[in-house]
């Protein structure tokens, strides 16, 4: 699971489906079956994490099976091994699956074709972050129903944002109408040639009112994003407890996290209950990890 831009439509309905299954396995009510054996996963974080790190730990544990974690801090990558060399030798020592995040784009990719055994892509630079981007979808499925016709609004940092990347593959997949929103240095008209459903524009209020939902998403202060927005962002870009108050009573708002409260989203906004989705999210994000690393371990040569 490297990106979504690759991924068949039933491909993608088949993870959504089975993500459905692992739910309750999630919200506590149902025990999984214990695997007859054990599965290591490895976890190989370089860059920070909260969300989807404890997710695919969370996702392995309530499976049955044993996270490996490894940090960059502390491990001999600091000592200049690289990122192949790394996973190679975690590889070695028999686990069954590899889940990466790093800053390098195509990162994942570079390690899926260099070892034997399934890798997941948990985020890798400004490229994709497929796991988020289904998260996101099973998240408004719950919420909208079938997405086709939907117009979903992704407003923000689109620039360095491999969260809006994925989204857009997964998306438009299912039928949606992407609309990507953000200031010039953060969102090139070239955004557009993404092909049919993305739509590109810089006036986040001329196109509020025809949302079906908005993912908001922050600025990218670690890829130097934070040097080409101006001081009022918040005036042109935020969602403000007015610009909620223009949007339908049932359009869910979305955050991948982590959020910064004053700048892409007011307090009182994601402290919305009726309309916030992030936390959903975030439990959802559980259960598409447990059918992710589920739907590997049955492809022990990678092909997923
Ligand atoms: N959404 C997301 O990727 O959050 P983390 O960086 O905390 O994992």
């Amino acid at each position: 699971m490297l990106g979504l831009r690759d991924l068949s439509t039933e491909m993608l309905e088949s993870i959504l489906d089975r993500t459905e299954s692992m739910l309750p396995v999630v919200r506590g009510g149902v025990p999984f079956p214990i695997p007859a054996r054990p599965a290591m996963i490895g976890l190989l974080f370089l860059e920070n994490s909260t969300r989807t790190r404890c997710s695919f730990e969370v996702a392995a544990s309530r499976l049955g099976h044993q996270p490996i974690v490894l940090t960059g801090r502390g491990s001999s990558l600091d000592k200049g091994e690289s990122l192949v060399d790394t996973a190679a030798n975690l590889a070695a020592m028999g686990l069954d699956a590899l889940v990466i995040r790093s800053a390098i784009a195509g990162g994942a990719g570079l390690v899926a074709r260099n070892i034997g055994i399934p890798v997941v892509n948990a985020g890798d630079g400004r490229h994709e972050h497929p796991t988020q981007a289904i998260l996101d979808a099973s998240t408004l499925r719950a919420r909208l129903g079938s997405l086709v016709g939907k117009r979903v609004l992704i407003v923000g940092d689109i620039l360095n944002s491999r969260v809006a990347r994925s989204n857009i593959h997964a998306l438009t997949m299912l039928g949606a109408t992407v609309v990507l929103v953000g200031p010039p240095p953060l969102l090139p008209w070239t955004f557009a040639e993404f092909g049919p459903g993305v739509e590109v524009t810089h006036d986040l209020d001329g196109v509020l009112e025809s949302a079906d939902a908005v993912m908001m998403l922050r600025i990218q202060l670690e890829r130097d994003a934070g040097r080409a927005v101006a001081s009022d962002y918040r005036f042109a870009f935020g969602l403000t407890v007015d610009r909620l108050s223009r949007l339908g009573p049932e359009v869910p708002v979305l955050h991948p996290g982590p959020m910064n409260r004053g700048v892409e989203i007011d307090d009182a906004v994601a402290a919305d209950i009726a309309r916030s989705s992030v936390l959903e999210q975030v439990a959802r994000g559980v259960a598409v990890r447990m059918a992710i690393i589920d739907r590997a371990l049955e492809f022990p040569a990678g092909g997923f």
